[in-house]
């Protein structure tokens, strides 16, 4: 049975250490996500739970991917990247030819490089700003380092990956100019600030625990971070049913604009 008081104070503890509010979490999902964990460890009360997380280091981090899951590959969704391709960047080129984009969620950062290498092909000569965040900093280090392996790579035409990587022991390491082109910052969607006049934002397959009123807030905060005519780019899983209350106008499936 779960005790509503034992919950309270872990999630007010946990908010403390971690800064993240599990309040922002469907909580079925990640009760559900927590008890299996306390079950592993043998712990009895969300309250030990914590006290375990707070002493054990390997524990915390293990908590936090539990519940982060950082999965992602190159070009995820690939016909969805096909349309950004062939429509929205090139639209959104003609109106600035030098484009500042955030990769919200950016997990070891193949969204965002898949972005420059898209960006690269199209406008050679140009540097676009391409803004890249996330809540774990591991993942970030990851993606600074810029190595990745096969289950990243599976959607890469032959001929970007012989253009922009280098193979290694069974890994493939990103070319130096794509890495320069990213900038890379710890940033938490739920509580940290936002910068503002991106022509294009891409969250996907980060919201996926947050509960309506957390997505609902969220892209209420992307809006206002959107230049007018800017595109909002979500996952193949997450269109926004309310996305004409929050005061995006439809484009393509899982692309949204803000009016000009
Ligand atoms: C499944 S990955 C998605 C990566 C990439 N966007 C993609 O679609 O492949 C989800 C990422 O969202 C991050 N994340 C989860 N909650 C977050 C929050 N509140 N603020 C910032 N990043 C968050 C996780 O750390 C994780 O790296």
């Amino acid at each position: 049975m779960m005790d509503e008081k034992d919950w309270e104070l872990f999630k007010q503890k946990f908010k403390n250490k971690a800064s993240i509010d599990l309040n922002d979490y469907k909580p079925a999902q990640m009760q559900r996500r927590i008890s299996n964990l306390m079950s592993r460890y043998g712990v009895r009360t969300y309250v030990d739970f914590f006290n375990l997380l707070d002493k054990d280091a390997r524990m915390y981090k293990e908590f936090i991917d539990y519940m982060t899951i950082n999965v992602t590959e190159f070009f995820r969704t690939p016909e969805k990247f096909s349309e950004l391709e062939a429509k929205v960047l090139p639209e959104l080129l003609t109106k600035s030819p030098k484009l500042n984009i955030w990769s919200a969620g950016c997990s070891v950062g193949a969204e965002p490089y898949s972005l420059a290498m898209i960006l690269k092909d199209m406008t050679p000569t140009v540097k676009h700003r391409i803004l890249a965040t996330d809540l774990d900093v591991e993942m970030l280090a990851k993606a600074k380092g810029g190595v990745y392996t096969n289950t990243e790579f599976k959607n890469i035409s032959n001929n970007r990956a012989s253009k922009y990587f280098k193979q290694m022991n069974g890994t493939y390491i990103i070319d130096d100019d794509i890495k320069s082109r990213i900038e890379f910052k710890k940033h938490n969607l739920l509580l940290d600030k936002f910068e503002t006049g991106f022509d294009l934002i891409l969250c996907r397959n980060v919201v996926i625990y947050f509960t309506e009123e957390a997505k609902d807030g969220l892209y209420r905060r992307f809006l206002s971070a959107l230049k007018p005519g800017g595109v909002m780019f979500v996952g193949g899983t997450e269109a926004i049913l309310n996305f004409r209350d929050i005061g995006f106008v439809s484009y393509l499936p899982f692309f949204y604009r803000k009016p000009l």
